[in-house]
């Protein structure tokens, strides 16, 4: 076990800094399957990933040195498969919570757990579940957030953002990641003790909550205004057109058009 000195009770207390891997979560999942068992709340972070996985087979493209690219290995065989979407709200809402000590108004969780300032990306998470029978055994959380990095590539430029740009100076990484594995315990403690706020924490900060907005329907390619209402308890997104009744969307299933 490496000690560091995160104001943590486990969450980060194992930290393995690497220079260079090819993605953190694989390199934990490597772990796991050591015969050695995780301490959990384990994390591994990396200076530089050369091929960082984003969701839905994306690469996360992150500057070497720069950014947050760090994965958690946390427990979860307190978690059903049906309440899997849980511990994504968790994890969203505590990130939230990290960045909001540091940014001014504008931050938001673009569902299902996409990190936004304004109208710009600055993080997403990777989330890998072991499941047994129903339920989870442990999970991976990649998270992957941009901080100090202030050029994006040409096609990124107006999706993507960073804290730096946002703050026009430089954050200290280490500090930023004590303050996430800090908030990741409270909420992963919260959610093993069946606190159920989260969900109506979690609503609050989606992205375009209860605003008019255009929506692409993945399903039938239809195009249409209406307004997010909220989460299903399996985590899908319920809309709710201009005209007509609410509908509920998986992931995938739906685009943001403006
Ligand atoms: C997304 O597409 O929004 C999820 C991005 C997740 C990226 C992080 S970086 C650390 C961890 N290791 C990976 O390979 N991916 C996640």
């Amino acid at each position: 076990m490496q000690n560091n000195t995160f104001s943590t009770l486990f969450v980060g207390q194992n930290l393995i800094k690497l220079l260079s891997v090819d993605s953190t979560n694989n390199y934990l999942k490597k772990l796991t399957s050591n015969s050695e068992p995780l301490p959990n709340g384990t994390v591994i972070m990396a200076e530089n990933q050369y091929a960082g996985r984003g969701q839905q087979g994306n690469i996360w493209h992150a500057e070497s040195g720069k950014n947050l690219t760090f994965s958690v290995y946390l427990t979860t065989d307190f978690i059903t498969i049906e309440k899997h979407f849980m511990l994504n709200m968790a994890i969203s809402i505590a990130l939230n919570n990290a960045l909001v000590k540091y940014l001014p108004a504008g931050l938001s969780i673009k569902w299902p757990n996409d990190v936004y300032f304004v109208n710009k990306k600055i993080g997403g998470v990777l989330i890998e579940n072991t499941i047994v029978g129903n339920r989870l055994k442990h999970t991976i959380i990649g998270i992957g957030l941009n901080v100090n990095q202030t050029v994006f590539a040409k096609e990124l430029e107006n999706k993507a953002g960073s804290i730096a740009q946002i703050l026009q100076q430089d954050v200290d990484l280490t500090k930023l990641l004590n303050e996430i594995c800090t908030q990741i315990e409270q909420l992963y403690l919260k959610l093993k003790n069946n606190e159920t706020s989260l969900s109506t924490l979690y609503t609050a900060k989606l992205y375009k909550v209860n605003q008019l907005a255009k929506y692409r329907s993945l399903v039938d390619g239809r195009i249409f205004e209406g307004r997010i209402e909220g989460i299903t308890a399996m985590g899908l997104l319920k809309i709710k057109p201009l005209n007509g009744d609410s509908i509920e969307f998986n992931f995938k299933e739906i685009e943001f058009l403006a």
